[in-house]
């Protein structure tokens, strides 16, 4: 018996072996395609290869997808787990041609694979045709050699394959097996078609046209072949089983549960075995694929499987979190041929355990109050709208788990009552919103928010995607569209672009489609949870409606990426060696710089900064993972996460964690944020801290580079250096060493110099002589630019040299003039050397000065008026002695 992951092999390598591609399973979340929730079919990665605006260097290709079909066009949540072949999560095999064959191969290829490879008996096979295919019937009439009792014929859309509303489509032909008279049901297209004897295993679409709007329909460029096997279902065919949930994978996953709740596998809570088993997987993928619980779009429709296995494992009597506890048996069965299950093993374990332990809080008084409510209702009355909203809104209960645990009472709930109470609800948040003040100029994004919702942003997980443009905007009016020049406010559905929030920059780029571009000079957020791209149509037309491509600027955004997760491994390091007081006041991440505000009493030393910056380096090479949870504010707060106090977050926060587990923390640095991250640290190169100041009392900030800035400040700090070292003509090392002595030369000839200017003006002096002023020897001498503090020293010594009994010495420097007066003790009696100065000064333009009699000193602003000076010196000697 061939196991479930045999099959796939086998299905894949027959198709390798007739010329196919082998393509990797794209990701559930489609990032080619704004329209849809999940990837809902194998085609969906090869959307635009149909439409030939994509080609690839292969024309066949063959794949085992993962799909997700749960909300949404393909909706089958509601049955899952109580049907024998409804999953939200299951693998879709087929082989692709891109004008490469087309009906006749691919019929071939079908039967051959089916009754040679697998060997099923044709006499249990039969087929559909869309009505008017009779080329299909024809083929398989001659190609499978059955006769047109086995080949029904289907006129209506359900042999008609589209993957939304819009988008490539076709006729198909299905292939079913049948289980035989003993089983109920009838063949395709009687009334009891619905039974389960006949299963369609097969779905071949002849992939003829193109739709878009909806409704109408051209011819695709080059008619292909795309065709979709459910996994579990033919599993289920090749391993003699009419039930899905009866195949190895699905066994060994309703085993674990079953091990796990200790019950029986096939008694009373069969049906949740199976929900429980089957939410697992789209539970687990999902994760792994970048989706995470939240309050809407994807993250929704994730919570709400989430939520709806877990009731399921209460009403089967477990009371702690258990869910992620199967994690191990999805991976052993599942992990090889998705290496993304084991690669994403932590990060689905704590989130699936998070999300259980949130829930676990209300779930028991919310289904108390349920049973209350149900208890009160006449026999097959609706729950009222305003109760399943009660259960939604205190409780967390989507709308469909509270569906679920009504199953089987008669009851149902009153949907649009429901619906009602939301709205209100709406209404009122809004009200209280724009009621806020100074947001409130711009109520178009208010306007914008109601009619459109929120925008789903896709960056954590990828820099480019479709998206659908909502809304043009300009001013505050919507736009009918936009021309070349204009510079307008986007809206798309979905975006990888990041507004700029939480101290990180906004993304740019541009967004595209046929003959359109738009280049993107900044990302805003608005009205809470508005991504509003800034732009200018650069060529086409722009409007609302449109499908775009929107890319972000790779390297920028990496580099911002850089920036701010070196700003969660600074302020982490900044903690640890400053203290607990550091908080963040402020950040700043743009693709060139990080700034960092923090509570910090004091300058951070020179020695804190190097020891921070050498724990970030450190953090930075161990290259550790950078994982991403969404939970609660105080769970986070629980695992050690840095949260700022007095900050207001939603229910619902992300946490951004780096580093091995430490110190009681789940690990080393844990961090609410909603910004971008590197995935690993060692994905930010290296960090240098450029400054460090003061910007209010209390509040240091640090700016700092990493990344490629950093590589370019050390280049620039590098050549620098060079040229230093060219200057002193020496190398890099030896630069220091050369420099000091160069100083210590030049305070050497500062000394000398000093010393030289010295002797020349006693020496001139005492050359110069003395001149006889009255009783006086007076010896007056102009030093030019001799620093007046030397003045006092020079006047001195040439006074003790005996040959003169009063010195008056003038320098000037920077044009202002100095002057002192010394004289001897014998002559003070009679000369002040204080009056002497005071005139000398008058006649430089000063105000006089002052000392002691024997010693006195002054300044003038004209320095070149030294000779008059010295003539006023002379007057008052003639006069006094
Ligand atoms: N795209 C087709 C389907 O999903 C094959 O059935």
């Amino acid at each position: 018996m061939l196991t479930t992951n045999e099959i796939r092999t086998a299905f894949l390598d027959y198709f390798a072996s007739k010329g196919h591609q082998i393509v990797p399973s794209s990701s559930l979340v489609p990032s080619n395609d704004p329209t849809l929730l999940f990837t809902n079919a194998g085609m969906v990665q090869f959307k635009n290869v149909f439409t030939g605006q994509e080609t690839r260097p292969y024309s066949r290709a063959t794949t085992a997808q993962k799909v997700v079909r749960a909300g949404g066009k393909h909706n089958d949540l509601d049955n899952v787990g109580y049907t024998a072949r409804h999953h939200t999560f299951f693998e879709m095999m087929g082989n692709f041609s891109f004008g490469d064959y087309f009906k006749p191969q691919a019929i071939e290829l079908a039967w051959n694979l089916i009754t040679k490879g697998f060997g099923l008996p044709k006499d249990k096979l039969l087929v559909t045709v869309y009505a008017d295919d009779e080329d299909a019937a024809g083929l398989w009439r001659s190609i499978a050699g059955l006769d047109d009792s086995r080949i029904i014929r289907i006129p209506t859309s359900d042999n008609f394959w589209r993957m939304g509303d819009t988008g490539p489509c076709g006729p198909c032909s299905e292939i079913f097996f049948d289980h035989g008279p003993d089983v109920p049901g009838g063949p395709p297209g009687s009334p009891d078609e619905d039974g389960d004897r006949f299963v369609e295993i097969w779905n071949l679409v002849f992939m003829q046209y193109f739709e878009d709007p909806p409704g109408t329909r051209s011819p695709l460029p080059r008619p292909s072949i795309d065709t979709g096997m459910g996994l579990e279902r033919f599993a289920a065919i090749m391993q003699g089983k009419r039930d899905n949930y009866d195949t190895d994978t699905f066994v060994a996953l309703t085993n674990a549960s079953a091990d796990l709740t200790h019950q029986a596998v096939d008694g009373p809570f069969k049906a949740s075995h199976r929900v429980v088993a089957d939410h697992l997987r789209s539970t687990a993928f999902l994760i792994a694929d970048g989706v995470l619980p939240a309050k809407d779009g994807r993250g929704y429709v994730l919570r709400r499987i989430m939520r709806r296995a877990m009731r399921h494992l209460h009403m089967m009597g477990t009371t702690d979190p258990v869910f992620y506890k199967l994690l191990p048996a999805l991976i052993q069965q599942m992990g090889t041929a998705y290496p993304e299950l084991v690669h994403g093993e932590a990060l689905i374990r704590e989130t699936m355990r998070g999300e259980e332990e949130r829930f676990k809080a209300m779930l028991d008084r919310g289904l108390h109050l349920l049973d209350d409510e149900k208890s009160k209702l006449a026999t097959g009355a609706p729950l009222p709208g305003d109760v399943a909203f009660r259960l939604y809104d205190t409780f967390g209960f989507p709308l469909d788990l509270t569906q679920d645990a009504l199953r089987g009472s008669g009851h149902d709930v009153d949907v649009q009552g429901f619906e009602d109470a939301m709205t209100i609800q709406r209404q009122r948040a809004r009200a209280a919103w724009t009621g806020s003040g100074d947001t409130a100029v711009e109520t178009i994004w208010f306007e914008a928010r109601d009619k459109f919702g929120a925008s789903e942003f896709l960056g954590y997980s990828t820099e480019q995607a479709d998206g659908e443009v909502l809304a043009v905007i300009a001013g505050n009016a919507f736009l009918p569209e936009a021309t070349i020049g204009q510079e307008v406010a986007i809206l798309l559905n979905q975006t990888p672009f990041y507004g700029e929030s939480g101290g990180q920059a906004g993304d740019t780029g541009f967004l595209s489609a046929k003959g359109l571009k738009v280049a993107i000079s900044d990302t805003q957020k608005k009205a809470g949870d508005l991504i509003v791209h800034y732009g200018t149509v650069t060529e086409g037309v722009l409007k609302p409606g449109m499908a775009v491509t929107a890319t972000v600027d790779h390297d920028r955004r990496s580099a911002i990426r850089a920036h701010h997760s070196a700003t969660h491994l600074l302020h982490e390091a900044m903690r640890r060696r400053l203290g607990a007081h550091v908080a963040q006041k402020g950040s700043l991440n743009t693709p060139d710089r990080l700034r960092f505000d923090v509570s910090q009493p004091r300058p951070i030393t020179p020695e804190e900064l190097a020891d921070i910056e050498a724990e970030v380096n450190h953090r930075i090479r161990q290259n550790a993972a950078v994982t991403t949870r969404s939970m609660t504010p105080d769970e986070a707060i629980a695992e050690g996460a840095t949260a700022l106090f007095g900050e207001k977050y939603g229910d619902e926060v992300r946490v951004v964690s780096m580093g091995p587990a430490e110190d009681g923390k789940a690990a080393w640095s844990i961090e609410l944020c909603g910004g971008t991250h590197v995935s690993r640290t060692g994905d930010i190169g290296q960090f240098r801290i450029v400054a460090e100041n003061g910007v209010s009392a209390g509040v240091r900030r640090i700016e700092a580079v990493a990344g490629k800035a950093a590589e370019s400040l050390t280049a620039t700090n590098e050549q620098r250096l060079a040229q230093l070292a060219g200057m002193l003509k020496v190398s890099v090392a030896e630069a220091p060493e050369r420099l000091a002595s160069l100083l210590e030369e030049r305070r050497t000839m500062e000394r000398q110099i000093a010393n030289l200017q010295r002797q020349l003006a006693t020496g001139s002096v005492a050359a110069a002589g003395v001149e006889q002023v009255g009783s006086a020897r007076l010896a007056t001498r102009n030093v030019g630019e001799t620093p007046a503090r030397e003045l006092k020293g020079l006047a001195e010594t040439i006074l003790k040299q005996g040959e003169a009994n009063v010195v008056v010495l003038i320098s000037c420097a920077d044009g202002k003039g100095s002057v002192v007066a010394a004289v001897a003790p014998d002559l003070t009696e009679k000369v002040d050397a204080v009056a002497l100065v005071k005139a000398a000064s008058v006649a430089m333009g000063g105000k006089g000065g002052g000392g002691r009699r024997d010693m006195a000193q002054a300044g003038g602003p004209d320095g070149q008026a030294a000779d008059a000076a010295f003539a006023a010196v002379r007057d008052i000697l003639k006069e006094t002695v």
